[in-house]
């Protein structure tokens, strides 16, 4: 009997999550199985809103940003009722394991459907790069890239100006799309949860800049370090008599065309995922390590703790100021 695969996206929409999904699909169905997509996430589980695919289902998705099968957040699937309502689904379509692409919220779902025996694997896919088992998620790259080109924008009128201006971006608790988009953009300075610095030394530091040739100053602030960064940057012109503005460039970074990086990871992560149910897998998550994709059981992956990169954290400071 041919295997029943299902897929779904859960939590924040990545850009790649739509190649990833291509991948598992094609893959799925060249491998003998039967593919089964699932709208709306975890909710949609529960909802039934289930469908058989063919390969043509996923035709032209490779380049689209967002996901085709939708995402939505439910807290509630923590409730083992509502599990029982999402495996009750998953029987009645016959479907026996699930592939799930998101965040950690998302491998736990997978992992307590594996303990109702539904055979699950997650794969790495949210823009933050916050999972502590992978070296990469999807969408990290094109949302660098997108915090780039807005940055860019706002470097030209805050040279104009000779301004200062503060940009928050996402990231959740983590720090690596500031530090990345900070080392791409050149930025006078990078604040993270990673690399914290008191106020007092931010604006001794902006201050140190203002008798130097240069006018402007461009600052990239993860988000959740302040609490209301208009509010901070008020502070900052009062304490330095620099003009301050602040830009926070919130959910477009989540959107656009994923990049080639994204959708090549995305559709490598697809094809091992499938082939990992096809081992027998389950309650398992894939991961970058050292550039090859390597499974781990949820649980372990759960316990694990994400590491800042404070070599790259500290080497930067020899370049930016
Ligand atoms: O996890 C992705 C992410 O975009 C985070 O960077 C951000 O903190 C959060 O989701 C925003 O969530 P929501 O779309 O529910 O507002």
């Amino acid at each position: 009997m041919s295997k029943k695969i299902a897929v779904l996206t859960s939590g924040g929409d990545a850009p790649g999550m739509n190649a990833c999904v291509r991948a598992v699909v094609r893959s799925g169905i060249k491998s003998g199985c039967d593919m089964f997509v699932v709208y709306d996430g975890y909710k949609g589980l529960v909802e039934g809103k289930i469908e058989q695919v063919d390969r043509n289902f996923v035709s032209d998705i490779i380049n689209r940003g967002g996901t085709i099968l939708r995402s939505a957040r439910l807290p509630a699937f923590k409730e083992d009722a509502i599990q029982e309502m999402a495996i009750k689904q998953l029987h009645d379509f016959g479907i026996d394991s699930l592939i799930v692409i998101g965040g950690d919220g998302t491998y736990r779902g997978a992992r307590e459907l594996a303990h109702k025996g539904i055979n699950t694997v997650g794969v790495p896919g949210t823009i933050d790069n916050d999972i502590a088992s992978t070296e990469y998620t999807i969408g990290f790259d094109t949302c660098c890239n997108t915090i780039c080109e807005c940055v860019d924008k706002l470097r030209d009128t805050t040279t104009s100006h000779q301004r200062c201006t503060f940009i928050e971006v996402m990231g959740n608790k983590c720090g690596d799309l500031a530090l990345y988009s900070g080392i791409a953009e050149g930025a006078e300075m990078i604040i993270t949860p990673d690399d914290p610095i008191s106020d007092e030394n931010v604006f001794a530091k902006l201050k140190s800049l203002k008798g130097g040739k240069k006018k402007h100053s461009l600052v990239i602030v993860s988000e959740k370090v302040y609490p209301n960064i208009f509010e901070f940057v008020k502070k900052v012109t009062e304490q330095t008599g620099i003009e301050t503005r602040a830009e926070i460039l919130g959910h477009l970074q989540r959107g656009g065309s994923p990049t080639s990086k994204d959708r090549i990871e995305a559709t490598r992560f697809g094809i091992e995922a499938v082939k990992a149910i096809l081992d027998g897998e389950s309650s398992i998550c894939l991961g970058l390590k050292n550039g090859k994709i390597v499974r781990y059981k949820i649980d372990d992956a759960l316990q694990m703790q994400r590491k800042a990169n404070h070599e790259l954290l500290d080497a930067i400071k020899l370049v930016n100021r």
